[in-house]
């Protein structure tokens, strides 16, 4: 029997199907783009995420995938995007998403109705501009005709439950960045969720990311093909997911993910401290999609996003094209440098605001320099995520790397040199939707300790780092670590 993993991501939704050891036999993809309706704003039509769920399962069936041979489903998906249904269930707008900035404002209004001191006591973290509850807050004050029709919110991904199966459910890693749940109790808030001018029954019942939640309805098999019946597990959000695919759910190995966003990932066994410690504000304590496990992570907002702007803009048909002959150019772009905040950034600079820039232009640089300094950029902006999970005292000795980028020789490379750090690679893995899929083996009961799915992980390969380039790296890191508060100190207004 197989297992079915889906992944609702910014840029694509895929589906994959694992055999009973965890291997990959089909894979599939459907591609969108979010829209932006204002420079900042982030949003996509969940019904976006249905159709492409539908339209990647059908691919996976003309592939010869079988229905019938599916136990187990699994989602997953980004991470706090506000998904406001009606009383019908009905989105009432499009989903406001988890790289929009539009809500600095109302972060900073939940710190004064609350105080920083209950925000980290409750949720473990700092409000965030892209996280749920101050997009609930802005729906408030800018759009009260939809806020008042609210009687549900959900992630992505339990959207796309709902539609499978007709139950609303949340997961414990998802909730965990909606600024609303009780991180350590591992519970929603219904004191925060009220302080906020929401109700706690609009807010579904929270589960273990590997507890089952309800089945294949019919509707969504005549739908999508798949059987009804078929068992769903309450799944998690795509960070989590990513790094359980990786086998990364014990204290001590870090996963570093690349797709639209960036990410750094390390498990944890207990929740530190953090306002005592005096961290970088940005610094996420989520919930682990493993009983009694929590995580540390960084996020960068533009990761593969970088590539994908460069692309575009240097009008080139493909990501091979757009990169041709980067690997050419020398370690460092000849003093070129790319600060990839081209949609603001979250870790370290928490500003919604800020501007991304390539700094050291000469007359001699062409694309393919600035192809490599996107690539630099965005390795120097994970530099960041890894630095702060290590200042605030989280031990971290192995690194895996998976994502979109891990697919590409000189991305890896490249990685490897500025983290400093030796990057385990699977080479089947399709980050998220593997994980999800090995969850809901779990949910089925196919395994009935964590550690019995070792062999699911599969063959990794190893990049090191070059000295020379590690070397380079270290020193043009502690420029491009100036280049965002030399430019705000400009105040562009
Ligand atoms: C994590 C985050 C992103 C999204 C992207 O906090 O915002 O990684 O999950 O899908």
């Amino acid at each position: 029997m197989k297992m079915l993993g889906i992944d609702i991501g910014t840029q694509s939704t895929k589906a994959v199907v694992l055999d009973q050891d965890g291997h990959i036999l089909k894979s599939a993809s459907a591609s969108y783009m979010y829209d932006s309706p204002r420079p900042g704003w982030t949003e996509q039509d969940p019904e976006v995420w249905w159709k492409a769920v539908k339209s990647a399962l059908k691919q996976l069936w003309k592939m010869g995938a079988d229905p019938k041979s599916i136990e187990s489903i699994g989602v997953t998906g980004q991470m706090h995007s506000l998904v406001a249904l009606d009383r019908d269930a009905i989105p009432i707008r499009p989903a406001l998403l988890w790289n929009d900035g539009r809500t600095k404002w109302q972060c900073d209004e939940m710190n004064k109705i609350l105080g920083r001191d209950k925000i980290y006591q409750v949720t473990k973290n700092a409000v965030l501009p892209g996280f749920t509850a101050p997009k609930l807050l802005w729906l408030k004050q800018h759009e009260p005709d939809h806020f008042s029709r609210i009687c549900h919110v959900m992630m992505p991904k339990d959207y796309i439950n709902y539609k499978l199966s007709g139950v609303m459910a949340a997961d414990v890693t998802d909730a965990s960045g909606t600024s609303l749940f009780n991180v350590g109790e591992r519970k929603w808030s219904d004191s925060l969720i009220t302080s906020i001018g929401c109700r706690p029954e609009w807010f579904p019942a929270v589960y273990e990311s590997a507890a089952p939640i309800g089945k294949i309805s019919a509707a969504a098999a005549r739908e999508t093909g798949l059987s009804e019946g078929t068992l769903l597990a309450a799944g998690a959000g795509d960070n989590a997911a990513a790094a359980f695919g990786n086998g990364i759910y014990k204290e001590g190995t870090g996963n570093v993910s690349v797709g639209t966003s960036g990410t750094v990932f390390v498990p944890i066994s207990g929740i530190p401290d953090i306002n005592q410690m005096g961290a970088n504000e940005t610094l996420h304590i989520f919930c682990h999609c493993v009983p009694n496990m929590w995580h540390a992570m960084g996020t960068t907002l533009s990761a593969g996003l970088s590539l994908r702007w460069f692309k575009e803009t240097w009008e080139k048909n493909s990501y091979e094209e757009a990169l041709q002959d980067a690997d050419v150019i020398s370690a460092g772009a000849d003093g070129l440098l790319f600060l990839p905040y081209i949609n603001g950034e979250r870790t370290p600079v928490n500003d919604p605001e800020a501007d991304g820039m390539f700094f050291g232009i000469r007359s001699g640089h062409r694309r393919e320099h600035f192809a490599r300094a996107v690539i630099e950029g965005v390795a120097y902006s994970l530099k960041d995520c890894l630095s702060m999970i290590e200042e605030a005292g989280i031990q971290i000795h192995t690194l895996y790397a998976a994502g979109g980028a891990v697919k590409h020789s000189l991305w890896k490379q490249i990685l490897a040199d500025v983290l400093g750090f030796s990057l385990h690679v699977h080479d089947d893995r399709e980050g998220p939707a593997a994980g999800a899929a090995l969850l809901s083996g779990l949910a089925a009961g196919r395994w009935h300790a964590i550690d019995e799915l070792q062999g699911c992980f599969g063959i990794t390969k190893q990049v090191n780092p070059t000295q020379a380039n590690k070397q380079l790296y270290q020193q043009n890191y502690q420029i491009y670590k100036q280049l965002y508060p030399a430019f705000k100190a400009l105040n562009r207004g």
